[in-house]
């Protein structure tokens, strides 16, 4: 394995939603950034996101228009995937989440790249320990899951598999502390990981209230995102429980516990919606109806606001 101060360069495989973002970051952190995708067209549209990242981040102040140009200078884009893999020290795939296309893509990739280069995957979920399976040296893959948009969400998912490697574990760590991110350690690769797993349990109980009438869909997501989500960014549940109470939580959850939702099939306001076509912004209608013409602007204010939180916690935790 090489040691990780000496990893120098990323291949980033898929240009989709999440390539782009990643490799702007890899390349802005120093990193010689090669981005594949296999479509010419995702490939174009990769280079316009790269810029408008850059240009976000230098307008917002996170960045300086000279560590852009910098960033802009080390990333490459290429459609010869076998390209972006030779002499990569790190290959991170951003691919559909489907397991027979990573299986096929890591056993394809371990042959252009050398015994020592990390294998990462952003699945969603994904088990590691699955993709392991693909290869000959299952103990260099590794999970690293962004979040979207992967250039303002600072937290990084390290999942190790079951065959995984503590040397692999623990460069990947350095490599997302040198992309000033968070790494944190998922031990176990169960499905979801951590992140989506809590986030899927928020929206089961936002789903399920809303479908039982017992408030708005906009009051729903106000009480999450005033009463819940502000908290959450300066503390914890696991910390929120100790400053609430062990004792006023074991009597509230001994009642509450048995009354929320543990549906195991999708709820039916979702499933009903997929099946009338109305599939969110992506189709103007969703959960809520948007006008024609008013989801950009709704998009860019809520990257604007993205971008102010990331500032004030900044300077919050400073
Ligand atoms: N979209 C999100 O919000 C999000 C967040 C976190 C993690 N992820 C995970 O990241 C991965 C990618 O998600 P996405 O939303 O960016 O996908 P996407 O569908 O937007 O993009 C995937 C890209 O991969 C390309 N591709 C397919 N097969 C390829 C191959 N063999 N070689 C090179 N390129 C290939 C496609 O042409 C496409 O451009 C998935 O595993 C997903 O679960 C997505």
């Amino acid at each position: 394995m090489i040691p990780p101060h000496e990893l120098r360069a990323v291949a980033v495989i898929g240009a989709g939603t999440m390539g782009p973002g990643m490799s702007a970051v890899f390349a802005r952190h120093g990193f010689e950034t090669r981005l594949a995708d296999v479509q010419p067209e995702a490939l174009e549209r990769a280079k316009r996101t790269v810029d408008g990242v850059y240009r976000v981040l230098v307008g917002a102040e996170l960045l300086t228009e000279e560590e852009a140009e910098a960033g802009r200078r080390r990333l490459t884009c290429t459609l010869e995937v076998p390209d972006a893999l030779r002499g990569a020290d790190l290959v991170l795939e951003a691919i559909p989440e489907r397991l027979d296309l990573k299986q096929q893509f890591f056993a394809d990739a371990e042959r252009h790249v050398s015994e020592a280069t990390i294998l990462a995957s952003n699945t969603s979920g994904i088990p590691i320990t699955e993709l392991g399976k693909a290869v000959q040296r299952p103990e260099r893959v590794v999970g690293m899951h962004w979040s979207n948009p992967p250039h303002l969400i600072p937290v990084i998912e390290v999942i190790r598999g079951k065959m995984t490697s503590p040397a692999t574990v623990e460069a990947t760590r350095w490599v997302v502390r040198r992309l000033d991110m968070i790494p944190v350690l998922i031990e176990r690769d169960v499905p979801g990981f951590v992140e989506n797993r809590i986030l899927y349990a928020i929206m089961r109980e936002a789903l399920h209230l809303w479908n039982e009438g017992v408030a708005s869909a906009e009051d729903i997501d106000t009480i999450i995102r005033w009463g819940i989500g502000y908290k959450l960014a300066v503390i914890g549940p696991l910390a929120l429980l100790d400053v609430a109470g062990l004792d006023i939580y074991h009597s509230v959850a001994s009642y509450l516990n048995r009354d929320l939702s543990n549906a195991t099939d999708v709820s039916p306001v979702v499933t009903q919606r997929v099946a009338r076509g109305e599939l969110g912004v992506k189709s103007g209608r969703g959960i809520f109806a948007y006008e024609p013409g008013e989801i950009p602007a709704l998009m860019e204010q809520r990257m604007r606001r993205l971008l102010e939180v990331k500032k004030a916690l900044s300077r919050a935790a400073t």
